[in-house]
């Protein structure tokens, strides 16, 4: 059988399993501002269903997108789930009532947002567990972490998690993090513009812990960049499929989960792993964040 396109971008370790570098994030099938319900619902377990048929293996969610409602819709799409399926999820913030992103980092909040997710999803055991730093809501600032990952790490302990991951964090509280449990993955914002992780990728990379960029297309305001666009025509691609190729060229522990609410931009994302980046191009490329 024919290798399908996304098995050409290769597997990496992620927590219990080996997934494949092209996943898919489930932030986008919330409402609008990542709140309340979606405005098509079906379309929302469409994109799901469609995701795990081209190959994905690889979700990432958090019980604070809707909130509820994106995991709810998870479970509704794919359970019960493939074997081979790994879902992160993360934890560490709350949503107030006018959407606003806040900490939720006490022991209560931390224990009661496992037990929503594994609720919301269905689960009786979650695969990996990032804590979602929120010492500030953009951008990781430092701080010690070592209460809120104490208590992750306990309830691993309890069975409820299989693996800890960390987000929005700095290099400083990633070394602090693995002297107190194993870090299966690392998920800050970083893409084609935004590079502040380019030292902490290569570390993470030499101790083969993956590293899961957010916003790898630039999020809520996605990627602009005339470079970006004359590779993309050059090489009869879109721009984002050229800032996911990118990515995936960037280090072999980079695992991406651009996240979309469109069939349409599924199917794009996913055929970026088919995209190569000749020399010259990856050289203009690495400009862009300059
Ligand atoms: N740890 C954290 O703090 C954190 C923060 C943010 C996100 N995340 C995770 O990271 C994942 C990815 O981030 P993200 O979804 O916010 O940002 P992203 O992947 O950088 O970009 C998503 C945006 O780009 C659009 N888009 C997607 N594919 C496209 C395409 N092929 N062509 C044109 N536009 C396209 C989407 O709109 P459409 O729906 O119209 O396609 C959406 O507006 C999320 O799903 C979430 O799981 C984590």
């Amino acid at each position: 059988m024919d290798m399908t396109s996304i098995d050409k971008t290769g597997t990496f370790p992620l927590g219990s399993r080996t997934v494949k570098r092209l996943g898919y994030g489930a932030m986008q099938l919330a409402g609008p501002g990542v709140f309340g319900p979606p405005k098509d619902r079906g379309a929302a377990l469409a994109v799901l269903r469609e995701a795990v048929a081209s190959g994905v293996d690889h979700i990432d969610t958090s019980d604070f997108y809707g909130p509820h409602i994106t995991n709810q819709i998870i479970r509704e799409a794919l359970a019960p789930y493939p074997d081979d399926l790994t879902i992160v999820t993360k934890i560490g913030a709350r949503r107030g009532e006018d959407a606003a992103w806040l900490p939720a980092f006490s022991a209560e909040a931390l224990t009661q947002a496992v037990h929503d997710n594994l609720r919301n999803l269905g689960l009786d055991v979650l695969d990996v567990v990032n804590l979602r730093i929120m010492f500030k809501t953009e951008g990781p600032a430092e701080g010690s972490i070592e209460e809120p990952l104490t208590v992750l790490a306990e309830l691993q302990r309890q069975g409820l998690v299989r693996h800890i991951g960390l987000s929005n964090v700095t290099a400083a509280q990633v070394a602090q993090a693995r002297t107190i449990t194993p870090i299966a993955c690392v998920q800050n914002m970083y893409n084609i513009a935004h590079r502040q992780d380019d030292a902490l990728i290569d570390d993470l990379a030499r101790d083969g812990i993956a590293y899961v960029p957010f916003f790898p297309l630039g999020g809520f305001t996605p990627l602009q960049s005339s470079t970006l666009s004359a590779v993309a025509s050059r090489l009869d691609a879109t721009p984002m499929q050229v800032a996911l190729a990118w990515l995936l060229r960037r280090s072999p522990n980079i695992l991406l989960i651009p996240g979309t609410s469109s069939l349409a931009h599924l199917r794009d994302n996913l055929a970026a792993a088919e995209l190569e980046l000749p020399d010259d191009a990856l050289a203009l490329l690495d400009d862009v964040a300059a």
